[in-house]
This record gives structure tokens, sequence and C-alpha cells, in this order.
């Protein structure tokens, strides 16, 4: 059983949860949340770590109640628990601090973007925060989330005695809070082609028209891992991850100043999740978690390398190569023969200055060559 609880406390569950409780014989949550339930019973406090001690736990113990924050399904300890103990979890939801926070400041739930700082980086706020966009953010430093979207209201214990709501300026605010905010900046958007000079980069970049054509043909979908083999500055992989939340990418690069840099671009455009592998390729692939789409932006030439990507791809996984050069032209019109898909020859001139004119300069031709298994 796992039961919500608010601000409010015991006299703020409904009767049908103060029964649930009351049933109980032993009481799970944070000491915080344990204190909060009057009566007789054993009361385990939460170990940290705590995930790794909860199948000990539920084994030791018997007539357990776990009392969560809020909703136990929305961010909350519910999840895992259901994940550990399948139908055995009853859940009794409680009003999320979401729920609270949307009342108080009127703006519609359904609008509202939700981000989860716990235990993760700020920079994951960076997608979301778009020009007249609501957002909430769970267990953000005030401090830290201002610096980066501007004005910030605080939502301190929502649904308790000491619930406060402030526009932030500065001052200390309390750990159990909610931030609001209404942001006002500029912003890039999530469809490949982003601006060659948002990457810091060593000339080893995919240009932007090219990016957004192998990104067309990588085609991410939600839930889905990439692999981007000879990852430079880490475009592709950054644009993958930006296009979902859930998307999931693993960057892989030989040259490991290249890979810090991969790793600065990623938190800069908002995606700090991007796992970055230093390494050449194919070796470099052993032991990866086997993705659902592959793109080779390096090492086309290197032996080994398409085998070992095509070999890791399911039924239906797509992978798409780059050539620049003759030589590595050469191994994809020899993979083309062998296994068909699609040839592309992007041929990009940009519009630039000629003396008072203006004329067309030439990018080097890529060979787009993509194929699903
Ligand atoms: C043209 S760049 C890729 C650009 C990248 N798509 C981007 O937009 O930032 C090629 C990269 O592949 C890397 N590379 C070449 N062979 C490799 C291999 N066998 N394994 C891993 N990385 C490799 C190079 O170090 C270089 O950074």
């Amino acid at each position: 059983m796992v039961v919500g609880i608010g601000a409010d406390g015991w006299d703020g569950l409904s009767p049908a949860a103060q029964q649930a409780v009351s049933r109980s014989r032993v009481l799970m949550g944070s000491q915080r949340q344990l204190d909060l339930v009057p009566g007789e019973f054993e009361r385990v406090a939460w170990p940290s770590p705590l995930v790794p001690a909860l199948p000990g736990l539920f084994e030791t113990f018997r007539d357990v109640c776990v009392l969560a924050s809020g909703d136990p399904m929305f961010h909350g300890i519910g999840t895992t628990l259901v994940r550990l103990l399948g139908e055995r979890v009853t859940v009794i939801p409680h009003p999320s601090s979401v729920s609270l926070a949307c009342a108080r400041l009127g703006w519609a739930l359904n609008e509202v973007e939700v981000v989860s700082l716990v235990a993760r980086s700020a920079d994951l706020l960076r997608p979301v925060l778009t020009p007249g966009r609501r957002v909430l953010v769970l267990g953000g430093d005030p401090e830290t989330v201002a610096a980066l979207a501007g004005p910030i209201i605080v939502l301190e214990q929502l649904g308790g005695a000491a619930e406060r709501v402030y526009p932030w300026s500065g001052q200390d605010s309390d750990p159990l809070c909610v931030i609001a905010i209404e942001y006002g900046g500029s912003a890039l958007p999530r469809v490949p082609g982003l601006p060659d000079d948002v990457y810091e980069s060593d000339g080893q970049l995919t240009k932007r028209e090219v990016r957004a054509i192998s990104l067309s043909r990588l085609a991410p979908l939600p839930g889905q891992l990439l692999w981007d083999v000879g990852s430079g500055s880490g475009s592709i992989a950054i644009e993958w991850a930006r296009t979902h939340p859930t998307c999931r990418v693993i960057a892989v690069e030989q040259s490991a100043e290249r890979a810090e840099r991969i790793g600065r671009n990623a938190a800069s455009l908002g995606v700090p999740g991007v796992e970055v592998h230093i390494g050449r390729a194919p070796d470099a692939l052993q032991g990866l978690e086997k993705p659902d789409a592959i793109f080779v932006g390096g090492g086309v030439t290197v032996p080994g390398v398409l085998q070992a990507c095509w070999d890791a791809l399911a039924s239906g996984g797509r992978l798409v190569v780059n050539a620049v050069t003759l030589e590595s032209e050469a191994v994809v019109a020899q993979w083309y023969a062998k296994l068909g898909g699609d040839l592309v020859r992007i041929a990009v001139n940009r519009g630039s200055a000629v003396g008072g004119f203006t004329g067309w300069r030439p990018h080097m031709p890529v060979t787009t060559w993509s194929v699903v298994k």
C-alpha cells in the first residue's frame, strides 16, 4: 500500500487514506513523512541509498504502508514500488505539488511543462525554456533556476500551514518548493538543423543543412537510443536528444579533447544526459546497449566499423552513414550494392559576398547512405 500525503499531513488525508494507513502495522517513508502520522506503528525511515535497500525491506517487513509525497505515481516512490512488487501495490494518491501549484497560480495543468531536477542537472531546463511557456520545476535550487530562466516564483510547503508563494529575489527558501517560470527570453527550436555557431567546434561539425537531412533519416522517436559513431562536436547526438526528453544517445569519439567538447555542447544545449564514450570504433562499440538507430560520421573507412554497426541493429533499426571523401564513398558504394537503401548526394551552396555582389560558395558535397534493417 502506498499513500500520498501532503504538507497538510494527517488532517489532509481522505477518510479512505486514513483508514488504509490505520490498518497497517508498519509505516515506511522519509522521517518528515513518518512524523506527520499519529498512532502506534512500527516506523521505518528510508535508508540511503534507498533503491538498492528496497527488496530487503519488503522481505523483512509485512503489512506495510509506504508514505509518499503528493501523488506517488508522479516522480514518486510509487512507480519504483510498482516496478519492484508488481500488482501487490495499491496506490492512494494525494494532489501532487504540481496540481497545488497550478491551483495557486491559476495555471492550466495540461498546458504546463514540468521538469524534475531531483538529482539531475539544471541544464535540462534549457530546451524547455521557450517564450511564453509556463514551466514548473521540482527539486530545483531557486538561484540556479533563476540564473537560467530569469524571474521566478517560489511556492513553498504547498498545502501546509507554512505555505508561502512569492516572487524570488535572492532570499533563502524552503527546500520543499516548486519553482514557477514564465519565460521571456529567446530559445532554440527542437527541430534539427540548429545554426552551426551554437556549437563549440574545431571544424569537425556536420553542417546545418546536412545535419537536418541526416536526422530526418535517423528518424528519432521518443524513448529510442542512437549511437553517434565519430561524434566530433556531438551535433547529431545533441539534436537527436533534443527532439524528446526520453531520447537517449551514446556518442562514440576517439579524441578525448573532442569528447570533452561534446559534453560541453550537450550541457549548453540542454541535453546533459548524452553519454560520451571515448574510444575508437569498432572496438569501442563492443558491449554498448543495442541502439534503435546509428549515425556514422567518422571512421567509415576503418575496417569493421560498418559491419559492427549493421550487426548491432535489430530489425527495423536505421543506419545513416555520411561520406565526404572518395575513400569513404567507395566503402559506402560497396555496402549500398550489398544492402540497398537510399543514396543521396547533398550539395549545399551558401550565398555570400563577392566584392559588392553576392555569389554562391559551395560546401564539400556529402553523400548520405541510409538503410533500414
Ligand atoms: C566529421 S567528424 C563528425 C562530425 C559530427 N557529426 C558533428 O556534427 O559534430 C568525424 C569524427 O569522427 C571521429 N572518428 C574517426 N574515426 C573514428 C573511429 N574509428 N572511432 C571513433 N571516432 C572516430 C573523428 O575523431 C572526428 O571527430
